[in-house]
C-alpha cells in the first residue's frame, strides 16, 4: 500500500472517520500495514487521529509540501511526474541543472521549501524563505533552435499567469518579458538558464518564483513598493501544492500548443496579457536608454518598439521602466 492512497482515502472525507476495515476493504491491505502508513504520514507531519471502533480521521495536514499530496494533484501526462521535493537548496536552477546533467527526463521538476541563494534576472537575489512561497524548477528538452529559447520565456509568463487566475481573483499582467504584476507590483519572476553545445541546445531549466503567502515583513523594505504576495493581494493564503499543480498544467499545455502550432498562439496570448503595450515607456538595454511604445513582438519573441521618430527598433534584452 502506498502511502498516497491512504492519504486520499482519509482527505475524501474531511474531519470524518473512515474506518479501518474499510480502509482495509479498499486498499486490499492488513490492519497492521494501515498502522504503519499512518505512523509515517504523522512522521510527515500529517495529523491523524485514531479511535477504537471508529476508525482514523485526518485532523491536519503539513504546512510543509509533501510528494505524497503534491502527486495526486498532477494533472499532467509528464510534468512533474518526476519530482524532488527539498526543505532548503541554494538553489534549485542548480538541483535541477545536475539532475539534467544525470539524463533526467524532460518535465523533471525540483521544488525547494526555502532558497538560500535564490536568484532573478540581471544578477539579483531572489527573495525565497521558507514555507510562504513557490520555488521551483522545470526541466525541458525542446528541439528548437538555441536562438527562440526567449520564445520560452513568454510561454512561461502567460502559463504563470492562467494558473494563477485559476486560483485566486486577481487581475494578472505581465511586463515584458515575463514579470506577472498586480497593480504595478510584482508578483512572481521567470528565469531560464540553458545549456548548449555546439550552438545545439541541451536543455533548459525554467525558474519560476511565485510569492505565494508572503507576509509584508518577509520583503527587504525597498521592495516593498514594488512587490506583493498573492496572500497580501488576495487577502487570505493560497494552497502551494494547488498552485503548482495548476502551474505545471498550464505550462505542459501551452508547451504541447507550442512544439506543435510554433510561437504564433503564444504570441497572441502574451499580447493579450501584456500590460507593457501601446504605452510609453523607458528601457534600459545593455547599449543604453531607450524611449519608446512597445507595439507587440516579433517573431523571436523580441519587443518591437515605435521610436519617437516613427521608425521601429526590436529589443531582445532589457528592464521595461514605465513613466
Ligand atoms: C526574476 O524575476 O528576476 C526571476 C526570478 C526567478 C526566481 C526563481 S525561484 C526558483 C528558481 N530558482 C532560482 O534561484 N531562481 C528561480
Amino acid at each position: 500500500m502506498s502511502t498516497v492512497t491512504l492519504l486520499s482515502l482519509l482527505e475524501s472525507e474531511p474531519g470524518e472517520y473512515v474506518s479501518g476495515e474499510e480502509i482495509s476493504r479498499k486498499l486490499n491491505v492488513s490492519r497492521t500495514a494501515i498502522w504503519k502508513q499512518v505512523r509515517k504520514l504523522e512522521a510527515e507531519g500529517y495529523e491523524i487521529e485514531a479511535t477504537p471502533r471508529l476508525g482514523y480521521r485526518l485532523l491536519g495536514k503539513p504546512s510543509r509540501l509533501t510528494v505524497q499530496e503534491l502527486l495526486p494533484k498532477l494533472n499532467t501526462r509528464s510534468f512533474g511526474k518526476n519530482l524532488r521535493l527539498f526543505d532548503v537548496v541554494g538553489s534549485t536552477q542548480d538541483e535541477l541543472r545536475a539532475l539534467a546533467e544525470q539524463g533526467a527526463p524532460e518535465g523533471t521538476v525540483v521544488v525547494a521549501e526555502q532558497q538560500t541563494s535564490g536568484r532573478g534576472r540581471m544578477g539579483r537575489a531572489w527573495v525565497s524563505p521558507a514555507g510562504k512561497g513557490v520555488w521551483m524548477s522545470l526541466l525541458l528538452r525542446p528541439s528548437v533552435p538555441l536562438p527562440l529559447t526567449p520564445q520560452l520565456t513568454l510561454l512561461a509568463a502567460v502559463a504563470l499567469s492562467r494558473a494563477i487566475t485559476r486560483l485566486v481573483p486577481l487581475t494578472i499582467g505581465i511586463k515584458w518579458p515575463n514579470d506577472l504584476l498586480v497593480d504595478g507590483r510584482k508578483i512572481s519572476g521567470i528565469l531560464l538558464e540553458s545549456a548548449a553545445e555546439d550552438e545545439r541546445l541541451r536543455y533548459v531549466v525554467v525558474g519560476l518564483g511565485i510569492s505565494a503567502n508572503l507576509d509584508a515583513e518577509d520583503y527587504p523594505e525597498e521592495l516593498l513598493e514594488k512587490a506583493i504576495s498573492l496572500k497580501m493581494a488576495a487577502g487570505q493564503p493560497v494552497p502551494r501544492s494547488e498552485l503548482i499543480a495548476a502551474v505545471l498544467e498550464q505550462f505542459e499545455q501551452l508547451y504541447a500548443l507550442y512544439l506543435e502550432q510554433g510561437f504564433a498562439p503564444i504570441r497572441a496570448l502574451w499580447e493579450a496579457h501584456a500590460v507593457t503595450l501601446n504605452r510609453t515607456v523607458t528601457l534600459t538595454t545593455p547599449q543604453g536608454l531607450v524611449e519608446g511604445v512597445p507595439r507587440g513582438l516579433d517573431d523571436m519573441g523580441g519587443l518591437r518598439v515605435e521610436l519617437p521618430d516613427g521608425s521601429f527598433r526590436t529589443i531582445y534584452s532589457a528592464e521595461v521602466g514605465t513613466r
